[in-house]
């Protein structure tokens, strides 16, 4: 038994605050191609991680993810200095599945690599918005891409959260 890898999947946690300090480029790029290595439908690879680190565009997505939940004073993205978004690029049938599976390969490898993470809901109706296409277009990227999720990713500011217990009905054996 891969005992170590067991305790990353067991013990990764959603982080809520981070500290303002930048990961540095090895611990992004370990969390980056653990991600690009997830199960993907057909293995169509249909997916595209884009990366947001510089001040101005970590404003945009935080702003405009605040406006899809309605709360323009929100931090959706709570203060993180690394924002990952995840895009799906292909129309096939697994689509939005092969970008959650990428979502939960950043999460964990975040874990792994010492960094904190929270997987952040909305990013489909981020890009939807016009301010969302106007930001994939800055980033001279198609306009045509889909949110499927988004990961905040930076130092943890804190203690490591505790775990809710598993619910009883979990796991059912037939
Ligand atoms: C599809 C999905 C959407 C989520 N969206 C958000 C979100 O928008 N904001 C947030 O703080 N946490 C979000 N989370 C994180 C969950 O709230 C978190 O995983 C859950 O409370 C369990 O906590 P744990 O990850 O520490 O085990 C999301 C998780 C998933 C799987």
């Amino acid at each position: 038994m891969k005992k170590e890898a067991l305790e990353v999947l067991k013990n990764r946690r959603a982080i809520r605050k981070y500290k303002a300090e930048q990961i540095t480029e090895e611990e992004l790029q370990a969390v980056l191609e653990a991600g690009t290595y997830a199960p993907t439908g057909t293995g169509s690879q249909g997916v595209q991680i884009v990366v947001v680190q510089k001040p101005e565009d970590i404003a945009a997505v935080n702003k405009l993810n605040a406006a899809v939940l309605g709360n323009t004073g929100a931090k959706p993205y709570y203060g993180a200095p690394t924002v990952l978004l995840v895009f799906e690029t292909d129309k096939c049938v697994t689509h939005e599945l092969d970008g959650a599976a990428v979502c939960t390969n950043l999460l964990n490898a975040a874990y792994a690599a010492g960094l904190g993470s929270c997987w952040i809901h909305r990013c489909k109706q981020m890009f939807e918005l016009p301010e969302g296409k106007e930001l994939l277009s800055k980033w001279g990227l198609s306009e045509n891409l889909v949110g499927v999720a988004s990961v905040a990713l930076g130092y943890a500011d804190g203690p490591h959260p505790e775990a809710k217990p598993r619910k009883a009905d979990y796991i059912v054996r037939v």
